[in-house]
């Protein structure tokens, strides 16, 4: 979004093929959750171009070498309970050791405020890199919330990964945390009088885990 640095829409003929599937009321809980992998990968990939490195020794077959990985205990993911648990699978297959933390935050469906029911986050995450993922990102509430509460704990470099945004949303959240880098899929076109994003997908958690 050109209105703030700090928003990036990752646009891409993959994603957008997979983003086809998912908003399809017709797609089932398995194809529906294979594909929210799918594209926390793909997001993650995009999102993590600059990657906190080290450097290791390495012997190939024939000499020495000196090789730069991943730096370790660097990464932290935090899913927004319950649907941005549907991504974490995707992005431990690009960052296996991450440290995973867990904010539990459910919207009050009449106020569409977040209302937080459970928080456990890995020991010095501040020292991290913190991922914050959710599918969705309707009027930014959650999102705020939780990235309010990771900055409390003393996180400085923290990223917001979300597959489908609205745009009341991301101003929200680009607004009370221009430090903060957020990275969508797409940007949808607004939010219904019920906070459903329009076209959007319906509710993420309810189609990953087929509770409706
Ligand atoms: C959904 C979604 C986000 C939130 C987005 O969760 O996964 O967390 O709504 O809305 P917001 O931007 O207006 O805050 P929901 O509260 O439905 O809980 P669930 O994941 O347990 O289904
Ligand atoms: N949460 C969802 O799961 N879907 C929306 O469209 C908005 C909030």
């Amino acid at each position: 979004m050109e209105k703030y640095k700090n928003v990036t829409v990752l646009d891409h003929p993959l994603i957008r093929h997979k983003l086809a599937i998912i908003r399809s009321k017709d797609t089932d809980t398995k194809q529906f959750r294979e594909i929210i992998k799918e594209l926390a990968m793909l997001m993650a990939y995009e999102s993590f171009k600059e990657v906190p490195t080290q450097v290791i020794e390495v012997e190939t077959p024939l000499e020495k070498t000196t090789q730069t990985v991943v730096k370790e205990n660097s990464i932290a993911i935090v899913p927004i309970l319950r649907a941005g648990l549907g991504m974490v699978d995707g992005i431990l297959s690009l960052f296996p050791a991450a440290k995973v933390g867990h904010i539990g935050l459910c919207r009050n469906e009449e106020t569409l405020e977040p209302e937080e029911y459970y928080c456990k986050l890995p020991p010095n995450i501040e020292e991290k890199v913190v991922m914050v993922i959710d599918p969705m990102l309707a009027t930014g509430g959650s999102a705020v919330d939780a990235i309010n509460k990771l900055k409390e704990r003393g996180c400085k470099k923290i990223k917001f990964l979300s597959i489908i945004a609205a745009p009341q949303g991301v101003d929200k959240v680009a607004k009370a945390h221009p430090d903060v880098e957020i990275y969508v899929s797409t940007l949808d076109r607004t939010l219904n009088e019920h906070g459903y994003i329009l076209p959007g997908l319906g509710d993420a958690g309810d189609r990953i885990f087929g509770t409706k």
